[in-house]
């Protein structure tokens, strides 16, 4: 609820500030191939910014737990977004060919990931994409770096939400599996395919 309220409050400026890692959403869009018919949902979609990259590309959805959030990204992109919790996702079993999230996961602790993932596996057609693009420690002078980051979102939690995570391990462990990992700067770019069964 309190996140909510923050979320309600950024979409104001969000179309901005979400440009600082639109690079990272964009070299994610590069590692699959989409095709007209395919059903695509961003999860947490935020202002919208992959949405409007997408447009007549595909038959595109999103949705985000901040009604402000989605109602900006709705105007911005023209697609259907909608209003809702990627815990309990208001889409039927199987609806979608790709499933994509953006700098979502990384808000959650391990616990809710987990749960998180089950929902994406449900609403996930068979052999469908999951791609995650999450904050993570690095390699190198990033890793290092990272760590200070690490320091400030222990003194700020409620401002940096975006913690550093290794999203492989928590989705290795899941109904999907990793076909590629790439990992730019502070940034990893997960691709997933979800189990047949
Ligand atoms: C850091 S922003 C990322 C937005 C967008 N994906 C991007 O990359 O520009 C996080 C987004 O996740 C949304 N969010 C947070 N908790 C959520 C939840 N439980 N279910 C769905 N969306 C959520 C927020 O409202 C916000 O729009």
């Amino acid at each position: 609820m309190v996140r909510r309220r923050f979320y309600d409050w950024l979409s104001r400026y969000y179309w901005f500030v979400g440009l600082f890692d639109d690079c990272y959403k964009r070299r994610a869009l590069e590692l699959f191939e989409l095709e007209r018919r395919m059903r695509f949902l961003d999860v947490g979609c935020g202002a919208g910014f992959v949405l409007r990259r997408l447009a007549g590309r595909a038959l595109i959805f999103g949705v985000d737990s901040s009604c402000e959030m989605a109602l900006s990204a709705g105007r911005r992109s023209g697609a259907h977004v909608s209003c809702g919790d990627c815990f309990c996702l208001p889409f039927r079993d199987g609806s979608f060919d790709v499933l994509f999230c953006s700098f979502v996961f990384d808000i959650f602790d391990f616990s809710e990931q987990k749960k998180i993932l089950l929902e994406f596996s449900r609403v996930c057609a068979p052999s469908g994409l999951l791609v995650l693009v999450n904050n993570t420690r690095g390699k190198g002078v990033f890793f290092l770096l990272s760590g200070f980051y690490l320091m400030l979102v222990r003194i700020f939690p409620k401002v940096l939400l975006n913690k550093p995570i290794d999203g492989f391990s928590v989705v290795e462990s899941s109904g999907f599996a990793v076909k590629k990992r790439k990992v730019v700067g502070f940034t990893e770019i997960v691709v997933c395919v979800r189990d047949t069964e």
